[in-house]
């Protein structure tokens, strides 16, 4: 049992939560995960530590509402209790001093970019981040990148806040007027890695990225996360998370995650009919 120690919203359907789990804080490093299943009833589903705090015991997750799991895990309040957290899992991100280190995050992927720059920083690389989102309501994080970075920009696709345009636009500019860039790390939704890896291949900057498959059991035992890298078939919950951008193949895991996306749309279709119908039975209660 898990103690949700606080919770609170950064944006619409993304929430943070601290969570008591004085275990994973003192292990964790940067680019690990845990698995969470919110009850005995609930789907597994793997989420990064966003941060830790080892003397308070607690470690930070910061969850996009997408689907069914996610989203009952967003109704979760202070208080409440989470049935297994189990990590942390995953490969560490490899931190070396590059040099000019450059993290972009897109959308909630700023969650799991950021403790890695900050990891980054530490080993002392001049950090530049670029934190991406599809508007300015959605930007997360700003002051918590902002404050690990050398040179920070936002990007809004819609450019209501920052730069108008794609992560990728912010890159290629920052390319084109010349600066030295020696590694890139790139997380958020798969076209967004793909089209960072293309930037970046063609002036070969090592560039990594975090990947996103199913996955189920965590341990390298079901096989859900396979992906190929380089044409060979890695597990990316014990290989992984991170990869070589330039290797991956990024269609196979597009395809792969679009395997249950029926059975998916089916478990959310059914999650918001019982929202609907526990919001109408509590309305009539308090009526009577
Ligand atoms: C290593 C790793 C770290 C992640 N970290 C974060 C994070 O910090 N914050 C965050 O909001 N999300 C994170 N995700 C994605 C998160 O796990 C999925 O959004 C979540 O599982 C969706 O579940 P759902 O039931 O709400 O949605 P569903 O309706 O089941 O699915 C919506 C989409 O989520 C993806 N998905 C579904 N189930 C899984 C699963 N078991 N594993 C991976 N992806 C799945 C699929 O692409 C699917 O199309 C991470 C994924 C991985 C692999
Ligand atoms: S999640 Fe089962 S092998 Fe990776």
């Amino acid at each position: 049992m898990f103690k949700i120690i606080e919770a609170r919203f950064l944006a619409e359907n993304i929430k943070l939560f601290e969570i008591e789990a004085p275990r994973i804080a003192k292990k964790r490093k940067a680019g690990q995960f845990v698995i969470v299943r919110i009850h005995e009833h609930g789907e597994r589903i793997p989420l990064t530590i966003a941060d830790s705090d080892v003397e308070k015991g607690t470690i930070t997750i910061i969850v996009q509402g997408v689907g069914k799991t996610t989203r009952e895990l967003n109704l979760k309040k202070k208080g409440d209790i989470i049935l297994d957290v189990v990590g942390p899992l995953g490969q560490p991100s490899h931190i070396e001093n590059f040099g000019t280190a450059v993290s972009i995050g897109g959308g909630v992927g700023t969650a799991i970019a950021y403790p890695t720059a900050v990891a980054l920083k530490q080993a002392g690389n001049y950090v530049i981040t670029i934190n991406g989102a599809r508007n300015k309501d959605l930007v997360i994080l700003e002051e918590e990148m902002k404050a690990v970075s050398d040179e920070a920009y936002i990007t809004t696709d819609d450019g209501s806040y920052g730069y108008h345009g794609f992560v990728t636009d912010k890159l290629q500019e920052l390319i084109d007027q010349g600066k030295k860039i020696d590694f890139v790390l790139a997380i958020g939704p798969i076209p967004m890695m793909k089209a960072v890896a293309d930037v970046t291949r063609p002036y070969g900057i090592k560039t990594v990225v975090s990947l996103n498959p199913i996955m189920v059991d965590g341990t390298g035992m079901c096989g859900g996360c396979r992906v190929l890298i380089d044409g060979k078939a890695q597990f990316a919950c014990v290989d992984g998370p991170e990869f070589d951008a330039h290797k991956v193949d990024f269609k196979n895991l597009a395809d792969r995650n679009k395997m249950y996306h029926k059975y998916e749309q089916e478990a959310l279709k059914h999650f918001e009919e019982k929202c609907k119908l526990t919001e109408k039975i509590n309305t009539l209660e308090q009526a009577e």
